[in-house]
């Protein structure tokens, strides 16, 4: 038989999707499933996108230019600038998701064997862009009794080579929730220019920040103009993640050139996502108002009640809408897995995500997990509740 490729054989499984057998057991055995362990928002996507989708006079489907129409770029640098991010359309590069903007990035920036340096824990597809890409990550760890906070620049400073390329963060982050200060935006824009790396930001979660605090964007930072690569999509802002629309903005011309390249050789992004896209530009700001008040209410409620469990420790999200609980397990891989297999309150039971695939320390984050507050508060009540009576017969 013919081998698939080394490559192919090192990309990592996906630890939010490994544990889908042991849920569809789990439903199998007519067991209700909180779902904790995905972002997919339950927030209604606006009805101006979708009406766009079904009231557009198309008669071909044709595809659009492949850094995206030229019309949505104008109108999402408008969106930027109104983020006080002043940025053109043709700083922009239209992509299939975060997902191609993060690929497009790391293969315009990083040969194989180059390195970049992410604070863990980090959304674990970084682990796939990265052996897809083949880029090493150079891990800089975070921890859970600081929030999550950027660790200490010297230890990013530590771990820079010949082979360094960039540091890559993500604000607000997933899985940590936590929000980078403009300070620490400052002390990585000093770190980055005095090497000459990249800055690359996941910004995906822009809009979800709680508690009055406010979004700095590495494009704010004005010494940044060569350095800064942001990542940014409509996914998680709009509740559209099935769009699969992104953006790769810089304002670094070769990078723009480059990544440009990658995008000609995929054609185009989707057209009637960014016609849908750019429709949800419209959605007024009374829309993300309502939906920033639902999931601070969603966090509070969870950390609270995560808090009342005995050993639990939380970390405490300032944005986006996921934590990391530390758990007093040994293996939340086993624990996971137990949780679909084993265990139920009344029928029912949870799906959450173990979080040492969101670390690439071997070892590190095995006795913690991912929740993501993507359920409406009664569900989070009930999920949580699972978790602490499972908490007190489990053992590994
Ligand atoms: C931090 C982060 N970046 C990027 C993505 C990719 O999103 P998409 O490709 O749907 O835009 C996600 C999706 O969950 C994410 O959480």
């Amino acid at each position: 038989m013919p081998a698939v490729s080394k490559k192919g054989l090192s990309m990592p499984e996906s630890p939010i999707r490994k544990l889908v057998p042991y849920a569809e057991k789990a439903y199998k055995a007519n067991k209700t499933v909180f779902h904790l362990n995905i972002g997919q928002p339950d927030i209604k996507s606006p009805q101006i996108a979708m009406d766009a989708v079904t009231s557009h006079n198309l008669e071909i489907l044709a595809y659009t230019r492949s850094e995206g129409s030229e019309l949505y770029r104008n109108k999402i640098a408008g969106y930027f600038q109104k983020h006080n991010i002043n940025v053109t359309g043709d700083e922009i590069i239209v992509t299939t998701g975060g997902s191609e903007a993060l690929l497009f990035a790391m293969g315009s920036i990083a040969d194989t064997d180059d390195e970049i340096i992410i604070p863990e824990p980090f959304y674990a597809n970084y682990n796939g862009f990265a052996t897809a890409s083949g880029i090493n990550i150079v891990p800089v760890n975070s921890k859970i009794e600081d929030n999550f906070a950027l660790p200490p620049i010297e230890e990013f400073e530590k771990l820079i080579t010949p082979k360094t390329k960039a540091i890559l963060i993500c604000n607000p982050g997933n899985p940590t929730g936590y929000l980078y200060s403009k300070e620490e935006i400052q002390k990585l824009a000093k770190i980055v220019k005095k090497h000459d790396l990249f800055l690359v930001a996941d910004e995906v979660y822009r809009e979800f920040t709680y508690d009055g605090a406010k979004h700095y964007s590495i494009l704010e930072e004005e010494s940044l103009v060569e350095n800064a690569i942001v990542i940014d999509s409509v996914s998680k802002r709009y509740s559209m993640c099935g769009a699969r629309i992104g953006c790769l903005v810089t304002k670094n011309k070769e990078v723009l050139k480059t990544a440009l390249k990658f995008a000609q050789a995929r054609l185009s992004p989707p057209t009637f996502a960014q016609i849908a896209s750019e429709a949800a530009l419209q959605t007024p700001q009374s829309y993300f108002d309502d939906v920033i008040v639902e999931y601070k209410e969603r966090r509070d409620t969870l950390v609270k009640h995560l808090e009342e469990i005995p050993g639990v420790k939380v970390g405490h999200p300032k944005g986006a809408f996921y934590c990391i609980a530390q758990l007093p397990v040994k293996n939340s891989d086993d624990f996971a897995q137990w949780l679909l297999e084993s265990f139920d309150v009344d029928g029912a039971t949870i799906m959450v995500a173990p979080a040492a695939g969101f670390y690439s320390t071997p070892g590190v984050g095995k006795n913690q997990i991912r929740i993501a507050y993507v359920l409406n508060t009664e569900s989070l009540i009930k999920a949580v509740h699972i978790l602490k009576e499972a908490l007190k017969v489990y053992k590994d």
